[in-house]
């Protein structure tokens, strides 16, 4: 490829990530940009898709900025299952983006499981009916904005994930259009039959006519607009994937047998399976990628609240940051019977249940913020285990350690807590940004160029034995507290 530069750009929840990468598969420059997220109701998550679009801008800019390169293509990975929703006429939004954690639909989708449409949902999308994802959330708007109607009357309303928003803003409103792995997160998409369901979209009650085309990860998606960003116009948008599916490519996992979990806002595990497997155990089936025209299939657990309960704990007990939260986490050797569960927009998998809320227990008066915040950690890590012990159960077969990456994996001492829970060896990406990473990757396959892009030196925390009696005192309190807070509320959802 001549010595041509790519982009890859992580719209992820928290920020906007872009990095440069050169011929020879090197991250050379890294930039971003933060997002705001508001809570309306409780519940309730939406952000800007204007501020998602500008912060895409700025760390674009920013690379641009840091020197003079030759830029052959760009590469968007995202955060899924947002929803945005705009008109085409004047390419603005009429709402705001749905978050993927926005619960707001949990209502809806339990009706809708009550009517018995589970079964037929998942046997089409591999997913069970859920808030978090777009389906829902586009009847929401079909119902609740005004404007929604109308515009899909006069053939204007365009509705997406963020990857299709971003390549029509990209585009100067010239391509609308989504990849296979993104589709394959809107619950709307046949992910056997490789096409939008109409069967599906009659059972939401959403029009079909404004989703966008559905392409191969690798295709090339369109050129960027002159004026669009910092860029020169012309250049060409050459991969574009979910950040989770992103983030497997980039640990470079390309055939079945490995396991990898983003810890990001909240957490993705994703496994490549041989072929399309509908989970019997709490997780997803869904789309990796897709390229030089073969599917990828896998199995996801998504944890809906993970990174960001350190977050929300450090704020709690009024310390800066989840860093704070991390030192104070370990002047306790552990978290002396408390335990939390994250459950601050429902509980994601394996358990999937919208009736429980967070909750702490097990506190004394000997309990001291530092336990709780010990109980923060070990929950992150609770979290991820309930999942990779599930994904276990659904392939059959003993999955030997788990590949890490994103901001919270960062943190060496929640990844010690990951390998004494699990009782197995965490791999850490050298590279924070590794779903940046794998969607550069696969952008650079399209140009000719290196297949690989270093993800730095991988860090191994192997389990610890003196853990032993740690892990199951804490598995225990954990599984008790989820048992009692379940059991009135569950219904069988995957
Ligand atoms: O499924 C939601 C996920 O894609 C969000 O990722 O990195 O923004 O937490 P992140």
């Amino acid at each position: 490829m001549s010595g041509g530069h790519v982009i890859a750009v992580d719209q992820g929840t928290t920020n906007t990530k872009a990095i440069l990468v050169n011929a020879a598969g090197e991250v050379v420059a890294k930039a971003s940009a933060p997002l705001r997220t508001s809570y309306p109701r409780p519940g309730w998550a939406e952000q800007s898709a204007e501020d998602i679009w500008s912060s895409v801008q700025d760390a674009i800019a920013d690379i641009v900025r840091s020197g003079t390169f030759d830029i052959a293509g760009l590469a968007i990975a995202n955060q899924r299952e947002t929803l945005v929703v705009w008109d085409a006429k004047t390419g603005s939004p009429i709402a705001p983006a749905i978050l993927w954690q926005c619960r707001r639909t949990a209502r809806a989708c339990e009706a809708m499981i009550a009517e018995g449409a589970d079964p037929v949902v998942v046997e089409a999308t591999g997913l069970s009916i859920n808030a978090l994802f777009p389906a829902s959330k586009l009847a929401w708007v079909m119902e609740n904005v005004p404007e929604a109607r109308t515009l899909v009357a006069a053939g204007r309303l365009k509705a997406g994930t963020v990857d299709s928003w971003l390549l029509y803003k990209l585009t100067g409103g010239r391509q609308f259009a989504t990849d296979h792995s993104n589709a394959s997160r809107t619950q709307l998409f046949n992910t056997g039959r490789l096409r939008w369901d109409e069967d599906l979209c009659d059972l939401f009650g959403v029009p079909s006519s404004v989703l966008p085309e559905v392409r191969p990860s690798d295709s090339r998606f369109g050129v960027v607009a002159e004026g669009a960003t910092a860029l020169e116009g012309g250049v060409p948008i050459l991969a574009m994937m979910g950040d989770s599916h992103a983030a497997l490519y980039g640990h470079g996992v390309h055939a079945p047998g490995l396991v990898k979990a983003t810890y990001g806002t909240g957490s993705s595990l994703m496994t490549l399976t041989p072929e399309r497997v509908l989970s019997r155990n709490g997780l997803s089936s869904t789309i990796a990628w897709s390229e030089r025209g073969g599917i990828a299939y896998a199995l996801e657990g998504n944890i809906t609240v993970s990174g960001q309960a350190a977050a929300f704990a450090a704020e709690m007990l009024g310390l800066a940051d989840a860093k704070a939260l991390s030192a104070l986490a370990q002047t306790v050797p552990d978290a002396a019977g408390v335990t939390f569960l994250p459950a601050l927009a429902g509980l994601g998998a394996p358990h999937w249940n919208d009736n429980v809320s967070g909750t702490i227990s097990g506190m004394t008066l000997a309990t001291t913020r530092a336990h709780v915040a010990r109980a923060t950690l070990d929950a992150i890590a609770l979290q991820v285990s309930d999942v990779f012990l599930a994904m276990e159960k659904d392939i059959d077969t003993r999955l030997h350690g788990l590949l890490a990456d994103g901001g919270a994996s960062g943190n060496d001492f929640l990844m010690q807590l990951q390998a004494d829970i699990l009782d197995r060896p965490v791999m850490r990406s050298g590279e924070a940004e590794v779903g940046a990473i794998g969607v550069a990757a696969m952008a650079m396959q399209g140009l000719g160029g290196s297949s690989s892009v270093s993800e730095g030196q991988r860090s191994v925390f192997e389990p610890r034995k003196e853990a032993a009696r740690w892990r199951s005192d804490a598995i225990r309190d954990w599984r008790s507290l989820l048992a009692r807070l379940t059991s009135d509320t569950a219904h069988p959802t995957r």
